[in-house]
């Protein structure tokens, strides 16, 4: 039907006559004389209709936006003045010769230049899908994955699929569960991941797997996260964090200089999760930002104001400031929203110092809780978050947690506010986590990764004795403030991975019940191994400056996990929920 493409038409096929189909993009009517833009995936063609032929012409003034057109011309120059710096084939236009509409258009609910809203955009996903924005996202994604599969694949690595109907695979979420028909009352689970799959793939000698796997999380869902999402899942055997990390890291720089010509790092820095959650109040810092937490809690010990001085002396307190170069011209109003935004993470106040005039002392500053504390500790303040004139010091005092959240969160948004974000890529390695943290409310210990992320130690007994203080092998890949992966070298000896499910208080007939397969796996030659998963979402995600996850994904979710464009999920007949063995609590509008 077409010799080429619109986008692709230019001054060298000046002359010549050629068929390109398409969509109206746009259409003109300049008195005599009609002006459509063609598009297709490669670009707009501008084609004209002139009146000479009238039957042509006549169809021609009939065809609207939208409207499927084949279109025999001969390509020519544009008038002079006329030429569209702007348009890849903005030199040449086609003069139509042959018109053949092959599909009308009903009215689109929303033009592609326009900000339609979300669910509208979703509920039309294939109109959405038409803007080129849209198409670049899924064009780069490709390329994205192009380049992964080539590099894997020259380095020795296997694709394997792993099964979608399984058991529940521990990552954290809750499942998104599957009826079975031939066994009423038990049901799949959809992997969160294929993490005890690779780890038996290795015990089957593969030595190094991969697979870009879609994985299935049942959590709340926000800018960068979705319910079914994409990772590039990796398991290599007999290394340990180094060669995981040195090989990923050579993957993730040939794929930033292959898609966007970028060089990254080599190597990339990394950092504890400890120095990280001390500097940034986060385990995935934002480095071209150039703002850090201050300690000040061993000044606040003894201060009056309790706000300060409890988390202060509280061993699981911390007291910390945030120096914002500048700060001072922030209003009153701006810094009551920011304070309702530190409310968020669970802050119950926000105070803050004005440094006017440091070489005034206590004179040259602003500050509701002036009052409270004494000059040495204003001017200990001072000194250590290196506060010049104009600037302005927030402070976050309570659990180091809810302080480190908080702050954390607030860093990024004050240097987002004030255009403090440097250009360019930051990756970052985390590592040392701990291996495991206290659940707030059961108090139970918990895994920072997951189950089968090794610790530290080789001892079972020394993981038993000192639980709290013991790191993980873990490590997670960071860009620009986005956590894109994270893995670790697994456990392959039986006695530690029963000493960690006996920490998690997974009992013996759970652990059997639920990992039974893996636990006896362990006992038939287990290489060591170790792995990583990448969000693939989340580094498209990035490398397209796309705010949200879903613009990166053909036909995502939306916020609250369902799919306007074809309503799911829907209910099921009677009929299937009779076959599966279920019956619905709630009565059902037949
Ligand atoms: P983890 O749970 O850290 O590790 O997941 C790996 C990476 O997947 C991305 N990711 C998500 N992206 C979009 N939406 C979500 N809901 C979502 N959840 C996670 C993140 C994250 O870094 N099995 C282990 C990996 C391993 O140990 O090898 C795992 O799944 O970018
Ligand atoms: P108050 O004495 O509660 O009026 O608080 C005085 C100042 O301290 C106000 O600016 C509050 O926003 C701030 N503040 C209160 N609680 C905290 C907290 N936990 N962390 C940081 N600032 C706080």
């Amino acid at each position: 039907m077409r010799s080429h493409y619109c986008g692709q038409v230019d001054a060298s096929l000046v002359g010549q006559d050629i068929t390109v189909t398409g969509w109206v993009h746009r259409r003109r009517d300049h008195g005599g004389v009609i002006f459509v833009d063609l598009r297709d995936r490669e670009g707009l063609l501008q084609v004209v209709f002139d009146p000479d032929t009238p039957e042509m012409f006549a169809e021609a003034e009939r065809i609207r936006g939208e409207f499927v057109l084949a279109v025999k011309g001969r390509v020519r120059p544009r008038p002079e003045g006329t030429v569209n710096p702007n348009m890849a084939t903005g030199e040449v236009e086609l003069l139509a010769l042959e018109l053949t509409t092959l599909n009308d258009s009903a009215t689109p609910p929303f033009h592609h230049d326009e900000h339609a809203n979300e669910e509208l955009r979703l509920k039309y996903r294939y109109l959405d899908l038409r803007r080129q924005e849209m198409l670049d996202n899924l064009r780069l994604r490709h390329r994205v994955t192009q380049a992964l599969r080539l590099y894997l694949d020259s380095n020795g690595f296997i694709d394997v699929e792993t099964p979608m109907l399984t058991r529940a695979t521990p990552e954290g979420a809750r499942d998104y569960i599957v009826p079975s028909r031939t066994h009423p009352g038990k049901f799949f689970a959809l992997p969160q991941s294929p993490q005890i799959f690779k780890q038996l793939l290795m015990m089957s000698g593969l030595d190094r797997y991969y697979q870009i796997v879609r994985c299935f999380r049942d959590e709340d869902l926000r800018a960068d996260r979705q319910p079914e999402f994409t990772q590039l899942d990796i398991e290599m055997s007999f290394v340990d964090e180094d060669a995981v990390m040195g090989t990923m890291e050579e993957l993730v720089r040939l794929l930033f200089k292959t898609v966007l010509n970028v060089e990254l790092p080599n190597p990339f820095p990394s950092m504890s999760h400890a120095e990280a959650m001390q500097r940034y109040g986060s385990d995935k810092p934002d480095l071209r930002i150039p703002l850090e937490l201050v300690e000040v809690g061993d000044l606040m010990e003894a201060v009056e104001f309790k706000v300060f001085a409890g988390p202060a002396r509280d061993a699981d307190g911390r007291v910390a400031a945030l120096c914002v170069p500048g700060g001072s011209k922030i209003s009153r109003k701006e810094i009551d929203d920011y304070t309702a935004f530190v409310g968020r993470y669970g802050a119950r106040g926000l105070a803050y110092i004005k440094v006017n005039d440091v070489a005034a002392g206590r004179d040259g500053l602003q500050s509701p809780i002036l009052k409270f504390l004494p000059d040495d500790v204003v001017e200990g303040i001072v000194q250590r978050t290196e506060a010049h004139d104009g600037d302005l010091i927030f402070f976050g005092a309570d659990k180091a947690q809810v302080v480190n959240d908080a702050l954390g969160a607030l860093r990024v948004k004050v240097g987002q506010d004030r255009d403090m974000v440097a250009d360019g890529w930051q990756p970052l390695w985390i590592i040392d986590f701990p291996m495991f943290e206290r659940d707030k409310q059961s108090k139970r210990w918990t895994s920072l990764h997951h189950p089968f992320t090794a610790p530290a130690t080789d001892d079972p007994d020394t993981l038993k004795a000192a639980p709290g203080t013991v790191l993980s092998r873990a490590y997670d890949m960071v860009l620009n403030g986005s956590e894109i992966g994270g893995g670790s070298i697994r456990i392959h000896d039986k006695a530690m991975q029963a000493a960690v499910f006996e920490l998690l208080e997974i009992s013996d007939e759970e652990a059997d019940e639920k990992f039974g397969f893996l636990l006896r796996a362990l006992e038939f030659g287990c290489p060591p191994h170790g792995g990583i998963a990448f969000g693939l979402d989340r580094i498209v995600m990035l490398m397209t400056g796309s705010d949200s996850i879903r613009d990166v994904i053909a036909f995502p979710k939306t916020q609250t996990a369902s799919c306007p464009l074809t309503n799911a999920p829907g209910e099921v007949s009677a009929e299937q929920l009779k076959e599966t063995g279920i019956r619905l609590r709630t009565a059902r509008k037949e």
